[in-house]
């Protein structure tokens, strides 16, 4: 049970990087959302943080998509003024890795095509067709596993003392992959815990950065169980008041009825789950599925020519199809989702680039603090083994991420953890072994997937076809 951003330097821990600074290497550096880890590592740079990156290697397998990004970043830097890192890209892997001292793996292996594919293929059956969740996951992770198995093993040869902070989804499923080559060295993150933690905290009206929150899960599959303040547990009290519970994002989206029942607050993807048949149908009947949506946003960005003249005004093209894409989740997520708000302007400085650099913060000056993150299990969960990669509060300094011990776990919570830990485990043996009995096993398996008929079928057609 740990604070999110409390942190305390430790003075006798290696020191501060001083003159060299970090070499931080983006794999998927043609993302969209690397301007806005770019824009956190400016403000770094200019509050002059101990260990700020001064190097920062964008790499990518598209050379356009690279191209457009890097003209984004070179107005950014015009913009800011004041010190930044030198910005270099590279579609070499190796070249990219060689010196780095981190590296953020944010990669999205078939593109948006890929998943539209993901959705569209379970709705086809029936099934819920979502990025991370359901049979989509699943295929998302089959295509994923091997290239960032490939990325490991490329890390492990050439910068074997880089820290790996993975945000490649399926974030869980993939750290999992990566920690058999690189170990502990691999850490995996995801913004939606600790934005529960937060806007749990704020609606309980405790400094979110001065509670201790008590969360337990696989990634998108956890519970807020104990919100502390003071000595104090703010739960219970947040429980019995539905007003303050439906004035935040996952109370309003599971209902203060069902939190109350449940006794602990989940992480949005649980709607998944617990409403899983009114969320399959909000997706049937949208126009659009979210990555439908994002493809066509994106697609006038990415079109832009990014060499010359024409790069200029590349800044204000991107914060336009980013101010856009805000202004239009609230609406497109509500219909997707059937009622859910996702208030995804409202992060609670808890956004994947704020989390990344302040893990990266963490280990790089050995500024001791404690984040939700996946690592691997090592006894914290009781009833997960040593090897599982989960998703709970950890400690973390220059040593890494070492996850704090839960206490024991609800068997309904319990349950399905280890359910979604073995279709995450088959999914990374049929990636692996290419074998279709197995991924056909990961399926099946599924608490979402209803009939292992079906489930055949979705595996008929995976883009690109598996085997
Ligand atoms: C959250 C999740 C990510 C997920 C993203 C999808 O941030 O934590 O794991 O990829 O939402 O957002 P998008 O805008 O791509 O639908
Ligand atoms: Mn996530």
């Amino acid at each position: 049970m740990t604070g999110t951003t409390r942190t305390s330097r430790t003075p006798d821990g290696p020191t501060a990087p001083g003159t060299a600074g970090i070499r931080l290497t983006v794999l998927g550096g043609g993302g969209f959302r690397v301007p806005l880890v770019h824009r956190a590592l400016l403000d770094d740079a200019a509050a002059g943080s101990a260990g700020r990156c001064t190097d920062l290697v964008l790499h990518d397998t598209d050379p356009g998509r690279l191209a457009a990004i890097a003209a984004v970043l070179a107005e950014q830097t015009e913009r800011h003024g004041g010190p930044a890192p030198a910005v270099h890209t590279t579609t070499d892997l190796d070249e990219a890795l060689r010196g780095a001292d981190f590296v953020f793996s944010a990669i999205r292996v078939g593109g948006l095509a890929g998943r539209v594919g993901d959705e569209r293929v379970p709705l086809a059956e029936g099934l819920l067709g979502q990025e991370t969740v359901g049979a989509g996951g699943i295929l998302y992770g089959l295509r994923t596993v091997p290239v960032a198995t490939h990325i490991a093993e490329r890390v492990a040869a050439v910068a074997p003392d880089a820290w790996v902070i993975n945000f490649t989804n399926p974030a869980g499923m993939v750290t999992e992959a990566m920690s058999r080559v690189l170990g502990d060295r691999v850490i995996g993150i995801c913004d939606s815990p600790v934005g529960l933690c937060r806007r749990a905290a704020r609606a309980v009206g405790a400094d979110p950065d001065r509670a201790d929150y008590d969360y337990v899960g696989l990634n998108h599959l956890g519970w807020l169980r104990r919100i502390v303040v003071d000595g104090t547990d703010r739960l219970p009290a947040l429980l019995a008041d539905s007003a303050a519970l439906e004035s935040f994002e996952e109370g309003k989206l599971f209902g203060a009825d069902w939190l109350r029942t449940l006794g602990a607050l989940p992480n949005e993807y649980l709607h998944y789950y617990y409403h899983h048949r009114e969320a399959l149908a909000a997706i049937r009947e949208a126009d659009a599925t979210r990555g439908e949506f994002l493809a066509r946003q994106q697609e006038d960005f990415y079109a832009r020519p990014a060499d010359g003249t024409a790069a200029r005004g590349a800044f204000e093209a991107w914060e336009a199809t980013r101010r856009e894409r805000e202004e239009t989740y609230m609406a497109e997520s509500r219909q997707a989702s059937g009622g859910w708000q996702r208030d995804s302007c409202d992060l609670e400085g808890g956004g994947y680039d704020r989390v990344a650099l302040a893990l990266m913060r963490a280990v790089a000056v050995n500024e001791r603090t404690t984040l939700i993150l996946n690592v691997r299990n090592r006894g914290a969960v009781p009833g997960l083994d040593a090897d599982a990669v989960v998703e709970v509060p950890c400690l973390v300094d220059a040593g890494g991420a070492r996850p704090l011990a839960t206490g024991a776990v609800a068997p309904d919570q319990l349950g399905l953890m280890l359910q979604l830990k073995a279709v995450e485990r088959a999914t990374i043996e049929a990636a692996t072994t290419r074998s279709r009995s197995t991924a056909l096993r990961a399926l099946a398996l599924h608490p979402l997937v209803d009939s292992v008929h079906a489930a055949g079928r979705v595996l008929d057609g995976a883009r690109p076809p598996f085997p």
